[in-house]
């Protein structure tokens, strides 16, 4: 039987990617799109599209009901540098969202969750080189304590209900079909596009900042192979360490002078290189790998030439 799929924050750099991907996989009217605000044409087009506030839990019980939905994607968060000039907001958003969705799921409106987790649920305290799945935690930002509670509430809901909710810590995630929305890793994505239009680019992190990433591609197949794993091969409830490369600006400033020679970084670090510097700089995702059979396929190389290849049509 077919299964109808609700993407909440579809509009956004993930979502948007997501639900294409879903579509030409499930078939357009399966996968429901929504979002607080409409997106691009484009994607808004390509389906059925709702708008939703994700804290508003009648209005998705409804939209549930009304489509049967039995999967919920939730993407809508505040992102770590945004969350920081908007604490409360954030804890409101991050939080009252994946209730939401916990909720519905422990009354068995629907049968199935991904909820994002991230790298920022570790902190300064935590070791920077491959960091493993369980380790010391303790976030520093507003956005890292929001996903790590986050965590603990998906483990509790799991246990205590048997709610099937499945989750992953993305890296910092590079895209050329939407643009970042206000995270402390977008310089990565921002370099590419600035490259191309100005040939230079002033990183608002340092030349050294080594910080975990992942081309998109990457990141929707895992998502999409999590989703599909069997139950019990899923052991971990919290979310799974998840890894593809590691770079510092300088190196992705370097991987694009191989393409575009003329093109001249400069480095201006400001708030945000206070949030990378309590993030790790390499992640160990090997129980990904062995629970669910995680691989990554882009490194730095392969994801600076789709990068360029794209931006540039
Ligand atoms: N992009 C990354 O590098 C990255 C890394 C780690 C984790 N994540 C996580 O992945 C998820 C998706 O991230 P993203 O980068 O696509 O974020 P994004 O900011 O690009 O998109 C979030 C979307 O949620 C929508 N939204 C905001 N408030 C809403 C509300 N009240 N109701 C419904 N929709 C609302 C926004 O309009 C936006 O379209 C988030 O949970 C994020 O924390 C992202």
């Amino acid at each position: 039987m077919q299964k109808n799929i609700l993407i909440i924050g579809a509009c956004g750099q993930i979502g948007t990617e997501l639900t294409f991907t879903l579509r030409e996989k499930h078939g357009r009217d399966v996968v429901i799109a929504s979002d607080i605000r409409e997106g691009n044409e484009n994607l808004v087009g390509s389906g059925p599209f709702e708008l939703l506030d994700a804290t508003d839990y009648d209005a998705l019980e409804e939209l549930v009901a009304y489509y049967e939905i039995d999967e919920v994607y939730l993407m809508a968060a505040m992102l770590s540098a945004t969350a920081e000039k908007f604490p409360m907001r954030a804890w409101n958003l991050n939080m009252n969202s994946l209730f939401n969705v916990l909720n519905l799921a422990k009354e068995k409106k629907i049968s199935k969750i991904f909820w994002p987790s991230s790298i920022a649920v570790f902190g300064p305290n935590t070791p920077k080189e491959n960091t493993t799945q369980n380790t010391i935690m303790e976030p520093s930002t507003v956005y890292g304590i929001s996903k790590q509670s986050g965590e603990r509430w998906c483990e509790y809901y799991h246990n205590k209900f048997g709610v099937d909710v499945r989750s992953i810590r993305y890296p910092g995630l590079i895209s050329w079909k939407t643009m970042p929305g206000g995270g402390t890793t977008d310089y990565a994505v921002e370099i590419y596009h600035k490259a191309l239009s100005e040939g230079v680019y002033t990183c608002f992190l340092s030349a050294e900042t080594n910080l975990p990433m992942m081309f998109m591609d990457d990141a929707i197949r895992a998502t999409m192979e999590i989703m599909e794993s069997d139950s019990e091969k899923i052991k971990i409830r919290s979310a799974y360490n998840l890894a593809a490369m590691s770079f510092t600006p300088f190196e992705v400033a370097a991987s694009i002078a191989t393409q575009i020679p003329e093109f001249k970084i400069s480095y201006e670090p400001d708030s945000r290189q206070v949030i990378a510097d309590s993030w790790p700089s390499s992640i160990d995702d090997s129980e990904a790998r062995k629970d669910w059979g995680w691989k990554s396929e882009f490194d730095l190389e392969k994801t600076t030439s789709e990068m360029l290849k794209n931006l540039s049509n």
